[in-house]
């Protein structure tokens, strides 16, 4: 299954030189099933996603414009994922995972959460961006220390949002 050119690129850190965030290829799509299956637990997806199911979503991914699933790597290591993509006017940000426990708490997710930010600002100026976090995940905490807020709240999810101040802040280049 070839990629559309426009799905093909990566994102570079300015603190970093080691960390990029890269576009997903169909080689990646059974470590993001895997890392996926790992963490059902913070989804709304509860199922165990079969290889199958992942060829078929990655069939449907191959066709669309405005979707970007992204690999976090740290010195050419897999570590995570995230995904932002454009839904009625809205930038979603989601499949956000640390794939690798030892990479944790180290700020390499806060990271890739701005250099998501600041490209879907690039891509869709003025438009908010939105995450749904189950109300049982402790992610919230985590984009709330990022500068989100909770704008809206749901029987089993809230929705958060970057306001326009951290918006501001996200516009340069990082
Ligand atoms: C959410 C998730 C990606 C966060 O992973 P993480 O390793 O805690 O996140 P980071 O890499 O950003 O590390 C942040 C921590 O590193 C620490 N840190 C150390 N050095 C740092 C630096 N230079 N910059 C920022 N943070 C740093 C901070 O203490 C920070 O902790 P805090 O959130 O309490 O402030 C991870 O918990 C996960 O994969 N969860 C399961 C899936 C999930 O729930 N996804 C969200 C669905 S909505």
């Amino acid at each position: 299954m070839r990629l559309i050119k426009s799905k093909e690129f990566s994102l570079t850190s300015q603190e970093n030189d080691k960390f990029i965030l890269r576009s997903i290829s169909q080689q990646d799509i059974e470590l993001l099933r895997v890392w996926k299956n790992d963490h059902r637990g913070s989804f709304f997806f509860k199922e165990t996603i079969t290889s199958e199911m992942q060829n078929t979503w990655f069939q449907s991914y191959t066709q669309t414009n405005d979707d970007f699933m992204m690999i976090v790597q740290q010195d050419n290591e897999k570590i995570g994922c995230i995904g932002f993509r454009l839904i009625k006017n809205t930038v979603d940000i989601y499949n956000v995972i640390l794939g690798r426990k030892e990479f944790s708490k180290n700020g390499y997710m806060a990271n890739a959460l701005k250099i998501v930010c600041s490209e879907a600002m690039r891509r869709y100026p003025n438009k908010p961006i939105v995450a749904s976090v189950l109300k049982t995940n402790p992610a919230l905490q985590w984009y709330v220390r990022r500068g989100f807020v909770i704008n809206a709240e749901f029987e089993e999810h809230y929705v958060v949002i970057l306001p326009e101040a951290q918006l501001k802040q996200f516009g340069g280049k990082i």
